[in-house]
């Protein structure tokens, strides 16, 4: 393998691991040359969720011409070339990774296989976005559509993970939630909405985990209790009474994230900031509640802005340059996409060339 050249010039970044079609470039210092994103929203409303069929065709039809103008916009030479290669949707990692790897091909250039959710957990490390950086190693806690973890993270390839949801991720929660109020999807925006309306201690709701040994999570029995209450009802409550349930229903899930992550600050004595990142870390009471369990515990939180909490190419840029300056050189172009793939497990260093594999 050769030594790794990324710090020598800008590196371009892919996402297409969900239903967002997004690309930047960064130069080795973190700072953003270029960016786009176009958010397939409008492309899934309609079916209540995102069809993956339709999200691989949707990438495959707009990132093309998004690399050519960030390329365009950015004006210098790259020096790497990185795409989310997991966990996700298969269709759309195919299109960003394939695109990534024939740039890379194409200019010679090393290509960086990135996993998604240290993409989140890393993009905190933008130099731009905390004074000073967070310092490995620090607590992140991931929450977002998909996903639900507390983790150690050391540095580049480097996490331990400290709990994880039983059940549902917390956007899913707000997701189902916002849907059962009738509020479209995606729901966590709009379900934030509405909880500005109303009364977080309205309606008494089940608190999950509280207190318990460990750092996992639980969310479908809050999200089951909503919808008793709902039927309970018959469906018919006033905007008023909506937006209470709202309100406390993300007053509950607040609640237990910050719990959870008062847990495993007192397991990592060491880890001096505690990072939120992930669609989740865009809500402002999660925010609020995570901050507060930081300060009562002599630690620091750090939350990228809500447009780089949410899926987004300019952390899948700089995990490459986390990486290369950890000394990662890049993985080969034999590396596959991986719908499945652990923060713990080892990058995927090298995949075996057809030749090896005789
Ligand atoms: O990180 P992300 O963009 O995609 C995944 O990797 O899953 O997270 C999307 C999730 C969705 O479930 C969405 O409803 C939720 O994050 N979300 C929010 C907010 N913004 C996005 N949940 C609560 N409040 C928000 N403001
Ligand atoms: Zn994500």
């Amino acid at each position: 393998m050769t030594a790794p050249v990324v710090t020598a010039g800008p590196v371009l970044g892919i996402e297409t691991s969900c239903d967002e079609t997004a690309a930047a470039v960064l130069d080795p210092s973190g700072r953003v040359l270029a960016q786009a994103l176009w958010s397939q929203v409008a492309e899934h409303a309609r079916f209540g969720g995102v069809v993956p069929e339709l999200a691989a065709r949707a990438h495959l039809a707009r990132l093309p011409g998004m690399v050519l103008s960030v390329l365009a916009e950015a004006g210098a030479r790259l020096a790497a070339v990185a795409a989310t290669t997991g966990p996700g949707l298969i269709g759309g990692l195919i299109v960003g990774a394939n695109l990534a790897k024939g740039l890379a091909l194409a200019r010679n250039l090393p290509f960086y296989a990135i996993n998604h959710l240290e993409a989140h957990a890393l993009a905190a490390r933008l130099p731009w976005l905390a004074d000073p950086s967070p310092a490995f190693p620090y607590l992140t806690l991931l929450v977002s559509g998909g996903h639900c973890l507390l983790v150690e993270t050391q540095g580049p390839g480097a996490h331990r993970v400290l709990g994880r949801t039983l059940d549902d991720a917390p956007g899913e929660a707000f997701d189902k939630v916002a849907k059962m109020l009738d509020l479209g999807w995606p729901g966590g925006p709009a379900l934030e909405r509405l909880a500005a309306e109303g009364d977080p201690r309205a309606v008494p709701l089940p608190r999950a985990m509280r207190g318990r040994l460990g750092c996992n999570f639980s969310f479908s029995g809050l999200k089951t209790a909503v919808a008793t209450r709902l039927a309970a009802r018959g469906g018919r409550l006033s905007r008023r009474e909506q937006a209470d349930v709202a309100a406390s229903f993300q007053a509950a899930v607040a609640e237990q994230l910050a719990d959870r992550a008062r847990t495993a600050l007192r397991m990592v004595p060491a880890c001096e900031t505690l990072v939120v990142s992930g669609g989740v870390a865009a809500n402002a009471a999660v925010r609020v509640a995570l901050a507060t369990v930081a300060a009562q515990e002599g630690r620091r939180m750090v939350a990228p802005p809500p447009g780089l909490c949410t899926d987004n190419a300019v952390m899948v840029a700089w995990a490459a340059i986390e990486r290369a300056r950890a000394g990662d050189p890049g993985q080969d172009l034999f590396v596959p996409p991986r719908p499945r793939w652990e923060l713990t497990e080892p990058s995927p260093a090298r995949a075996a060339s057809p030749a090896e594999r005789g």
